[in-house]
């Protein structure tokens, strides 16, 4: 029970210093851009780390503060609307995830589809 707590309380420091970061960062340009993202995604598993549960504290800052630059990214195709219930639903999967809900790893899963977000909102390039 205390460990649990202990846990939720950590979740919450690191929510309120990420908020922090991002206010500030918005003044400048954002860190956060989808294509960053997607970067860390593809080449270092960095939503795999997470899912397992093996991502360091400086990963998990990391993933948060992309997940919640997300809905504020205007993707390159699609609608708005598909676009703020897709990372609407991955923010609220990392929440669940990073609070230790049960089934919170298959629902992190299923927000991080990579197919299900790409065919509506990414571009590909034309066949060669
Ligand atoms: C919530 C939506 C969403 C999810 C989930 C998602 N992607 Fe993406 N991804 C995008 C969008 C939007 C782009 C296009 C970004 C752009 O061109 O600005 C993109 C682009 C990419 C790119 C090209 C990046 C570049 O340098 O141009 C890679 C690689 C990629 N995604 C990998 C993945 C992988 C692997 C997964 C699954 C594990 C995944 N993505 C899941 C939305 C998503």
């Amino acid at each position: 029970m205390i460990r649990k707590l202990a846990t939720v309380f950590s979740f919450l420091a690191v929510t309120v210093i990420i908020s922090g970061a991002i206010t500030a960062d918005e003044k400048k340009e954002n860190k956060y851009t989808t294509k960053k993202f997607m970067q860390a995604v593809k080449t270092g598993g960095l939503h795999t780390k997470i899912i397992k549960g093996e991502a360091s504290e400086e990963e998990t800052k990391l993933f948060v503060a992309y997940v919640k630059a997300l809905p504020t990214n205007k993707p390159p195709k699609g609608s708005a609307d598909s676009w703020k219930k897709l990372t609407g639903a991955l923010a609220k999967a990392t929440k669940a995830h990073l609070a230790g809900k049960e089934g919170s790893a298959e629902a992190l899963t299923k927000a991080m589809n990579c197919k299900a977000c790409h065919t509506p909102h990414k571009v590909y390039p034309p066949k060669q």
